[in-house]
């Protein structure tokens, strides 16, 4: 009999020292494992993240990389099937870049919008954020990739992130925050799991023995790697007591020789150093990886089949977009004679946020342009109209050319200072240049220059205000003098039809990340000139939104509202007179004031390289809109659940909302919404039929009563009428999305489970002394017996609502349990 491939991994663990087995437990650098080669063991690559397979490198020489929809989009899709298919492309990214294991997906739960990386979670609901996980990670792991499920737990916002104290009622955590970890393991069989940089209830995730140990490992059974975040906090002998094997990056702080001299010292088995050595190894070979040759990867090209690899990224956008709002505008058969197109983000949409899950990808979409390419006979008239007043806007496309005429601008290397030698040269797309690691191909260690020189184009005479962000002293030089050798404001009037810009600045030896940005606008915003064009078309299409400094990773929103005068300017076109469509291009929830004066609303989230494409093909008509809500829209950030509560102060953030989380909060508390969980129209018309129903077997039946063609999400949420504890009003526990032809039907069949009707029983520590507390002649008693804790179903009457939203239910119907 051969050797299984546990044989494999404990042969060669048992031939581990086990100094060589501590060394596994740090980082090789940024972005991988250690090799042992003395036993042959291999060292593997990783990446971020969850827009795409980034790659071991930033900056304009990195490859680029498909650009898929963001995490709030994959969950508007509900479809798990499709997400399989856009992270099966991912992973074939993360295997062309030479890596092993890719940082996705980031499974925390929406509990306020204003949290930073809001989009690159899926939903405000576990059981949506477990659906598209599990088709994610299946996804990724299909195609020989670890996938790495992120962060757990209690990492709800950016605020103080590396120290904030998560204050989450065990209930919150059972109910809401642990179960896409739960499906990942479980249903999923994820290889990886990545700790949260916030403590958690009393102990930093990354050293809970609670989470890790008991519940991670213990409860769920997970054998898998244990990962730490990056820089986070660890404790030497806590963490690996409590069930983490790997802290990144390396060298380490915390493990590596540190966990040697632990040993040692006898503070820890030898046996906790080698079941990580085991998790690690364990993982990578759960994937073939053990075979794997030990070459650092040559600097990758970009990628060879884009166009192939694109149509799962487009599929996906398409059925992200959810249609809030149409008063029948909607679909644009056949355009009008005139268009204008305002907003800040028509000409270039914003395709991700900010954060580690930004990377460069293949192109820049626009919508602009791509309106232009399928309507060749109309005149398209375009105006932003406002700016984006954080940052401004960075220069791209046919804004910035290099000296020989080509978009984007030249970025050379240099080795050491500003006088050293040219070591590369390359175009950059967009005035934003940012590094991690090695900046470019060629570079031995040591510091570097980077300096990038391109043309913008400009009105003579009109004037323009800059905005210089950097972590690091920078030179700025315009037409040849320099403007700012810091980060600020400044302003410039062009001369000529054209401006040249020069930015430079010294790279870290140490390779850690670094960043330089311009953006750029025109000091009028043409606010007057987009009303103008407004009133003179036949339709607007208004293209508002965010970007990613708005939405980024280490920083919360300040704000609900669209940034810049946005709202205003769509309220002043709309009240032309003029039919208006507005597609919001944002992450997370924005509050859309202007909703009921408009005659479309599209929300279209960071829709990836493919947006502009699927946009079109929605606009047009030539796909269905099959987004649906994955988080309510709120009418007002007061009205949120975690308002009061969040981002947290004095070092904490309480969980003070419970269970109460998202659209459990509203429809509880009986609070309007601007858009309501679920949400989402379609061109067509569907009835859905009464359900019938067999023990916990539901069927029923949709029917696509309209005249084209597509699709409809079928939502099942349960309701307990009379609950001994306090309960959401309707939780979501099942869905699914049907597409359709015109006339066509199908029967929808729902099997609920326990799971379905139950909520979690804390553990009552205090119970035991309260009991005692109490005198044997005491007229007072406690109450009944809590029993164990544990999921519990308490007997009773159920209602079952079945619709098209947490708002709009079609039947319902009560089952006894
Ligand atoms: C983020 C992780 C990411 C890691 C590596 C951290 O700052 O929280 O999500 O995977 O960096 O880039």
């Amino acid at each position: 009999m051969g050797m299984t491939q546990a044989d494999r991994v404990a042969e060669l663990v048992g031939r581990l020292t086990l100094q060589e087995q501590a060394a596994l437990t740090v980082g090789d650098g940024p972005w991988a494992t250690v090799a042992v080669p003395r036993v042959g063991l291999p060292g593997w690559r990783m990446t971020d993240g969850p827009n795409g397979a980034r790659g071991l490198y930033r900056g304009p020489a990195a490859p680029g990389v498909l650009c898929i929809p963001c995490g709030t989009a994959l969950g508007a899709t509900w479809d798990p099937d499709l997400v399989r298919d856009v992270a099966g492309v991912v992973a074939r990214e993360t295997r062309r870049l030479d890596c092993r294991m890719l940082l996705a997906p980031t499974v925390n739960i929406i509990r306020s919008p204003l949290a930073g990386r809001t989009f690159e979670c899926y939903s405000e609901d576990p059981v949506l954020t477990a659906a598209i996980a599990v088709g994610f990670i299946e996804g990724v792991q299909a195609e020989g990739v670890v996938a790495t499920v992120k962060h757990f737990a209690g990492n709800e916002a950016e605020f103080e992130r590396y120290t904030i104290e998560s204050v989450v009622p065990e209930r919150a955590l059972r109910e809401i925050y642990l179960p896409p970890f739960e499906a990942a393991v479980r249903d999923a069989g994820v290889l990886a799991v990545m700790t949260a940089y916030n403590r958690i209830n009393g102990a930093m995730a990354g050293a809970h023995r609670g989470l890790i140990g008991e519940v991670l490992r213990g409860e769920w059974g997970f054998d898998g790697l244990v990962v730490s975040d990056w820089w986070a906090r660890a404790e030497t002998v806590g963490s690996a007591l409590a069930g983490q094997d790997l802290e990144m990056p390396g060298p380490g702080r915390a493990f590596g020789p540190a966990l040697v001299a632990a040993v040692e010292q006898g503070l820890l088995p030898a046996e906790v150093v080698a079941a990580q050595a085991t998790h690690l190894i364990g993982a990578f070979a759960a994937v073939g990886a053990l075979d794997d040759p030990d070459e650092l990867p040559a600097w990758p090209a970009d990628v060879p089949d884009r166009d192939h690899l694109a149509e799962p990224a487009r599929r996906a956008a398409a059925e992200s977009i959810v249609l809030l709002r149409n008063t029948g505008v909607l679909p644009v058969t056949g355009p009008p004679a005139r268009v204008a197109v305002v907003g800040p983000n028509a000409a270039h949409l914003q395709l991700m946020g900010g954060g580690s899950a930004h990377l460069r990808p293949t192109r820049y979409p626009s919508l602009l342009e791509a309106l232009r390419a399928t309507w060749p006979g109309v005149e398209i008239v375009h105006e932003p109209g406002c700016r984006p007043e954080r940052d401004l806007p960075v220069l791209q496309g046919p804004e910035l050319r290099t000296g020989t005429g080509e978009p984007g601008w030249t970025v050379e290397f240099l080795a050491g200072d500003a006088t050293g030698p040219i070591v590369h040269t390359c175009i950059g797309d967009v005035t934003d240049l940012d590094f991690f690691g090695d900046p470019a191909p060629g570079f031995g260690p040591g510091a570097y220059t980077v300096r990038a020189t391109g043309f913008m184009s400009a009105v003579p005479g009109e004037a323009y205000d800059l905005c210089l962000t950097a972590d690091r002293p920078v030179r700025l030089l315009l037409d040849g003098t320099v403007v700012a050798t810091t980060p600020g404001r400044y302003s410039v009037t062009a001369g000529s039809d054209e401006i040249e810009l020069r930015l430079e600045f010294d790279g870290p030896a140490d390779r850690g990340p670094c960043r330089a940005r311009l953006g750029v606008a025109p000091a009028d915003d043409g606010f007057d000139r987009a009303v103008a064009a407004a009133e003179a078309a036949d339709l607007v299409i208004a293209v508002v939104g965010t970007n990613e400094e708005e939405e980024q990773e280490s920083l919360d929103r300040s704000a609900l509202a669209l940034p810049g005068r946005q709202d205003e300017l769509v309220s002043a076109v709309a009240g032309t007179g003029t039919p208006t469509v507005v597609v919001v291009n944002a992450g997370s929830a924005v509050t859309l004031p202007w909703a009921d004066e408009v005659d479309a609303v599209l929300y279209s989230w960071f829709g990836g390289e493919e947006a502009d494409h699927a946009l079109v093909d929605v606009l047009t008509g030539a796909t269905d809109p099959g987004g649906r809500l994955p988080m309510t829209l709120p009418l007002r950030v007061e009205h949120t659940p975690a308002f009061g509560n969040f981002p947290g102060e004095f070092d904490e953030v309480r969980y003070g909302e419970g269970v109460l989380v998202g659209y459990r909060w509203y429809d509880t508390r009986a609070l309007p919404v601007r858009y309501p969980f679920g949400h989402g129209l379609s061109y067509t018309s569907f009835e859905i039929g009464a359900p019938v129903l067999r023990e916990r077997t539901v069927d029923i039946p949709v029917h696509n009563v309209g005249h084209r063609a597509g699709s409809e999400v079928v939502q099942l949420y349960v309701e307990h009428l009379a609950p001994r504890v306090f309960r959401p009003r309707k939780e979501l526990r099942a869905f699914e999305k049907v597409r359709l032809g015109p006339g066509g039907q199908h029967l929808v069949r729902f099997e609920l489970d326990d799971r379905a009707f139950a909520y979690w029983r804390p553990a009552r520590p205090t119970r035991a002394t309260a009991a005692a507390d109490l005198a044997a002649d005491s007229p007072f008693r406690l109450a009944d017996d809590p029993g164990e804790p544990g999921w519990c179903v308490d007997p009773g009457t159920y209602r079952i609502h079945v619709g098209r939203s947490v708002d709009d239910i079609s039947h319902t119907f009560d089952l006894e349990i």
